[in-house]
């Protein structure tokens, strides 16, 4: 457990967990240092009186001095001074997220906006196994919110579009998330056998988070690190965090999570990446390369046009000339079309699409 931060160039403390005030802690850190902030702060429950199930047993709700506010105009003071140390640490191109429930999602999301943040999205965690509403006063309480910005708006935020894709197997990632709460053999007990901490998420909303958003080696940094959840995905994902928790007695079970957390295989931390992101090919090199020959021709995928190659790496269909996608869409009569899986050659006797021979060039760029 460490309580001071070593100042200079680079010397952020990485996979530490860090005690005290997350405001104190964060100003004393290097500016514009880390990739992505995590936040699950105080919810501000603002309980009157205990709850209890139908049976009689006393529900074991956040009533805890962490989550004590005098009100709401405290409780904005603190949001206001927590959410600017985040900022000033970020990186440029660096992105938060913060999690909250009714009592408090309002406010943290005015206040992003007030400080320049942009919000990206709120997703809404809903909870497969909510709690049920005991009074049967009103509707059972069954999401949260967490709400995805970047530090300003022109921010070129972590974003891996694909591999979100291939978690949700093939379909582009909704912002309705369905994943239960924390519970089981995932639930960290105490000496006595209760809840280790009231509000432990569960990891596979960190999971999600962390693989969406960051790239392997990222600095991810949690101010409100309770059980150590952020920090326990993040090392088994091959991310570096950063954890600052003002109670004892959460750093230490944080700090035990951890040390027996195992990272997982480096080969299987790479995720599919956005095909936006991998090196553009230009036609004419396939040319150049030999692996079409000026005069070659090549035929659409419907079989309905053929245009001939030139020397240039442009097209020629009758009149027609132009990039592979241009004759393509004068060819079909529409707006654009994307000639790489457009058009088609010849090789013994097969139609291959021209789109394998950029895969090879790409492949041996890796
Ligand atoms: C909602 S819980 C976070 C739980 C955590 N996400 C987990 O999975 O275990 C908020 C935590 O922030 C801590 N906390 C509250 N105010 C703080 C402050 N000003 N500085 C540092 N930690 C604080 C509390 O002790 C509590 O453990």
């Amino acid at each position: 457990m460490k309580t001071t931060i070593r100042k200079g160039a680079n010397s952020l403390p990485i996979n530490e967990i860090l005690a005290g005030d997350c405001i104190e802690v964060m100003n004393a850190l290097p500016e514009e240092s880390v990739d992505l902030i995590f936040a699950d702060p105080p919810y501000n429950l603002q309980l009157r009186g205990d709850l209890h199930r139908p049976d009689n047993s006393k529900v074991d709700a956040v009533d805890d001095a962490w989550d004590q506010f005098d009100s709401f105009k405290v409780y904005d003071n603190f949001t206001r001074e927590w959410l600017k140390a985040a900022r000033r640490i970020l990186k440029p191109n660096g992105a938060i997220w913060v999690i909250g429930s009714y009592h408090n999602v309002f406010r943290l999301g005015a206040e992003l906006q007030n400080q320049g943040y942009w919000i990206l999205n709120d997703v809404v965690w809903r909870k497969s196994n909510p709690m049920p509403n005991f009074r049967g006063k009103r509707l059972t309480n069954a999401h949260e919110t967490l709400i995805w910005a970047s530090k300003n708006e022109a921010a070129k935020y972590t974003f891996n579009y694909e591999a979100m894709k291939a978690l949700n197997e093939g379909i582009q990632m909704r912002s309705d998330w369905v994943l239960p709460i924390c519970n089981g053999g995932e639930r960290l007990k105490d000496d006595n056998g209760d809840k280790a901490h009231p509000t432990q998420k569960p990891e596979s909303l960190l999971h999600r988070v962390i693989v969406g958003t960051t790239n392997p080696g990222d600095v991810i940094l949690d101010p409100f690190f309770g059980t150590g959840t952020t920090g326990a995905v993040a090392k088994m994902l091959g991310r570096e965090f950063i954890g600052i928790e003002r109670e004892e007695k959460y750093r230490k079970v944080a700090e035990k999570r951890i040390a027996s957390v195992r990272k997982f295989d480096k080969d299987a931390l790479r995720v599919s990446t956005s095909k936006r992101a991998e090196p553009r090919v230009p036609f004419g090199q396939l040319v150049e390369r030999g692996m079409l020959r000026p005069g070659e021709e090549l035929v659409s995928m419907n079989g309905r046009s053929t245009a001939k190659v030139r020397a240039d790496g442009t097209l020629v269909s009758n009149d027609v000339k132009g990039s592979i996608h241009q004759v393509g869409a004068h060819l079909e009569g529409a707006p654009s079309c994307n000639g790489w899986t457009y058009w088609t050659f010849k090789r013994d006797g097969k139609h291959v699409p021209i789109d394998v021979l950029r895969q090879q060039i790409r492949a041996e760029m890796q």
